[in-house]
């Protein structure tokens, strides 16, 4: 865990600062239900590497018919609509949380590229 830590922090004081803002909004907004190492947890699909994915394709985890039925990959522009409203975005989707605010979501969507 220490470990784990530590490699966090290395990795974050090189990025700029928008990446930095949007590790802090996930940190309060996505973290909850979601993890950044790779392994889903019943609660959420992990999100390293979710940038440029197929949508619904995290291992590990049993995607909504809804997301699944949706196709693509997840672009910044999929991201965001996503973020803003996700029944919308996929009818159907299990996930909730939206992201009101425009800046917030770009700066999410800078965070979770980080972690490709
Ligand atoms: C209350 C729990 C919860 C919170 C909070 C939450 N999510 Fe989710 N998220 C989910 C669930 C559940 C799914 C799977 C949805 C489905 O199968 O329809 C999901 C799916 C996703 C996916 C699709 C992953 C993939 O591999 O296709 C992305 C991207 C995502 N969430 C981003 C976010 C971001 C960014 C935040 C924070 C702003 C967030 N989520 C907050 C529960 C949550």
């Amino acid at each position: 865990m220490r470990l784990v830590l530590a490699a966090t922090l290395a990795l974050t004081a090189g990025l700029p600062a928008a990446a930095q803002d949007g590790q802090a909004l996930y940190n309060t907004q996505c973290k909850t239900c979601h993890t950044v190492t790779g392994v889903s947890s019943p609660a959420g699909p992990s999100l390293k590497g979710v940038a440029g994915r197929k949508i619904a394709a995290a291992p590990g985890f049993a995607f909504s018919s809804g997301l699944k039925a949706k196709g693509g990959t997840w672009t910044d522009a999929n991201l965001d609509a996503y973020m803003a409203a996700p029944s919308t975005f996929a009818p159907g989707t299990r996930m909730f949380a939206r992201v009101a605010q425009p800046q917030a979501r770009a700066a999410i969507i800078g965070y979770l590229k980080s972690l490709n």
